[in-house]
């Protein structure tokens, strides 16, 4: 079997997206270099849905001045190659200027308060920047459906939101963290890390499995958990760790029971992480 059309135009994913006839289309957006996160993404939405479309962004709007925009990894060949593998149908590779024909864009949208807090107050301006590009690309591919990964449980949050709030024709379906054999969550950013730093790395993940671990035991004793193997690493430079309600993001109270999520974020040497873990508060 060939592999995936590309398409880079507007034109070129009109014609192409044209094609994709006798049913559902699905869409998994991201910003290149793909992993196995990319792919189990591409995964489900092969198995669910009729077509599926890859879009291979980097989009200049939601990295701040001071962000790693120009040494984000580019790999398109292997992500193609990955993309094969998966069967994807189309890839719509944009340049910025396909995307933003008349500059930065004047209108767009707003996250609203929960573009303010945990990423959001780490990040001023990612997540208007993230949806609007998401908001973009799902008109621009008219999918039926669109796959995120938990691992960014915010940004999954603001999509859903967004999709909600302002009645995109969408259905959102989210995927669990994909994570290396020793807990690391897979990211395009892991490959800043220098094999010290990525043991350093390794203590996020450990600190919200401790976390995970006392699940049963509330919200404090969460908390101590996973700060606990926080506090061991003082080359992890923590930004937060947080147990907070899935939906609201605030913070649980002690006497709260129910799904709540631990999520962590990090700078280890030059590079900042994320990771999170739902878990059912007992
Ligand atoms: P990117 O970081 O490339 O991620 C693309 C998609 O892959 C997102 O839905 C993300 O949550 C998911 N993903 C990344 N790592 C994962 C992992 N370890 N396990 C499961 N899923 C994982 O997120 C973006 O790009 C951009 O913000 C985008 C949505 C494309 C808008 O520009």
């Amino acid at each position: 079997a060939h592999g995936p059309v590309v398409a880079r135009t507007r034109d070129e994913l009109r014609t192409a997206r044209a094609s994709l006839t006798g049913g559902d289309v699905a869409v998994v957006m991201t910003m290149g270099a793909l992993h196995e996160g990319h792919a189990t993404l591409i995964e489900t939405a092969r198995r669910k849905a009729a077509h599926v479309v890859v879009t291979i962004f980097l989009n200049p709007l939601q990295f701040g001045p001071r962000e790693d925009l120009s040494r984000y990894p580019r790999t398109f060949d292997s992500d193609m190659e990955i993309c094969r593998a998966a069967g994807v149908d189309l890839v719509f590779a944009p340049t910025p200027d396909v995307i933003y024909q008349d500059g930065d864009p004047g209108v767009r949208i707003s996250a609203g308060p929960l573009g303010t807090v945990l990423e959001g107050q780490a990040r001023p301006g990612h997540f208007d920047g993230m949806l609007t590009v998401v908001a973009k690309l799902l008109h621009l591919t008219g999918a039926d459906s669109a796959y995120f990964g938990q691992k960014d449980a915010q940004q999954l949050l603001l999509i859903r939101r967004m999709v909600r709030d302002l009645d995109f024709p969408v259905d959102v379906v989210s995927v669990p963290t994909v994570r290396e054999p020793d807990g690391l969550a897979m990211s395009s950013r892991n490959t800043y890390l220098t094999e010290s730093d990525r043991e350093v790395a390794l203590c996020l993940s450990r600190a919200l499995q401790a976390g995970a671990g006392a699940a049963g035991e509330g919200p404090s004793a969460i908390r101590r958990a996973a700060r606990a193997v926080l506090v061991r690493e003082p080359l992890a430079l923590v930004d937060y760790l947080v147990l907070v309600h899935p939906s609201t993001l605030e913070d649980v109270p002690e006497w709260y029971r129910g799904e709540a999520l631990l999520a962590v974020a990090g700078r280890v040497g030059t590079t900042r992480l994320i990771d999170n873990v739902p878990l059912l508060v007992g």
